[in-house]
């Protein structure tokens, strides 16, 4: 970004005008990514994984979304954390479009975090931004969310963090490109298919902790997964995902992306 208004009015008028038109009430989500969706597309195990790992340092753990947005995320995060809370640098994306800023959003920048939190989750930051400094010493467990190669608030190795955990889902762009061909664009199956071959899924999760709180957030972050059902476990608009080809542990075929998607990695 950095936002410009009339931009974001053009896209509420174009999101509204979709709205019209759409075949699934659900899609709007990854096409409109910043105002109904995020720009990564989780399922419900991701936020039960965040969720587990913020409770590996406190039962009632003190919880910040960095760059949180409208906070579509962190609205998941706060069923099981209720105190979470989220930092947006852009006041103009509530008063500017006269949208009802939640209190449990402050409108601050990220490099004058002044509190202490048992986590941080910087989800999909843009390119540029650099603000670990800052978030390296407001706490010792951090999960970010980046597009694959492009994000440098992401890499928190070099800051006195050890990354303990790794997965793949795709960004919000990968799941759009194939809604569209699928279901706005006219083509051939075969040419949709063929496309669907070259699919990536280029969103990372990494998730950093400070070497006294590795073996807790591994710990905590096992366990969960051992008890991870997607069947139980799941939001309405996770079907789009299964649809798209985006499923849980799936494969993708293209040999750029050997692992399975939201298959955990262990560093
Ligand atoms: C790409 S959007 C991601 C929003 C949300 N996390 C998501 O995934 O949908 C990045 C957000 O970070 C905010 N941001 C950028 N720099 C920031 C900073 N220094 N402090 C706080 N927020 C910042 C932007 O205004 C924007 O809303």
């Amino acid at each position: 970004m950095p936002f410009n208004l009339e931009d974001l009015r053009k896209a509420r008028r174009e999101l509204a005008q979709f709205g019209a038109n759409t075949l699934s009430s659900n899609h709007d989500r990854y096409i409109f990514p910043f105002f109904k969706g995020s720009y990564f597309a989780y399922r419900k195990v991701d936020v039960l994984r965040t969720v587990a790992v913020a409770k590996a340092i406190s039962s009632n753990p003190k919880y910040l979304d960095v760059g949180c947005g409208y906070g579509d995320f962190l609205k998941q995060v706060r069923k099981f954390i209720p105190n979470a809370e989220g930092i947006e640098k852009e006041a103009g994306i509530f008063y500017g479009l006269g949208i009802i800023k939640p209190d449990y959003i402050s409108i601050a920048d990220a490099h004058w975090i002044d509190k202490k939190y048992d986590l941080i989750f910087v989800g999909w930051m843009e390119p540029g931004q650099d603000f670990r400094d800052p978030i390296a010493r407001s706490t010792n467990v951090i999960i970010t969310t980046l597009d694959q190669g492009i994000s440098l608030e992401s890499e928190f190795d070099g800051h006195g963090f050890q990354r303990v955990a790794w997965w793949r889902t795709p960004s919000w762009e990968d799941v759009n490109t194939e809604i569209m061909n699928r279901y706005y664009t006219k083509m051939p199956d075969s040419r949709r298919t063929d496309l669907a071959k070259m699919r990536g899924a280029h969103n990372l999760w990494y998730v950093y902790a400070k070497p006294q709180k590795v073996r807790s957030v591994k710990a905590a972050l096992k366990m969960q997964v051992e008890k991870e059902s997607p069947i139980d476990h799941r939001y309405d608009f996770e079907f789009i995902l299964d649809e798209c080809g985006y499923g849980y542990l799936q494969k993708l075929e293209n040999p750029a992306m050997l692992e399975p998607m939201w298959q955990v990695q262990w560093n």
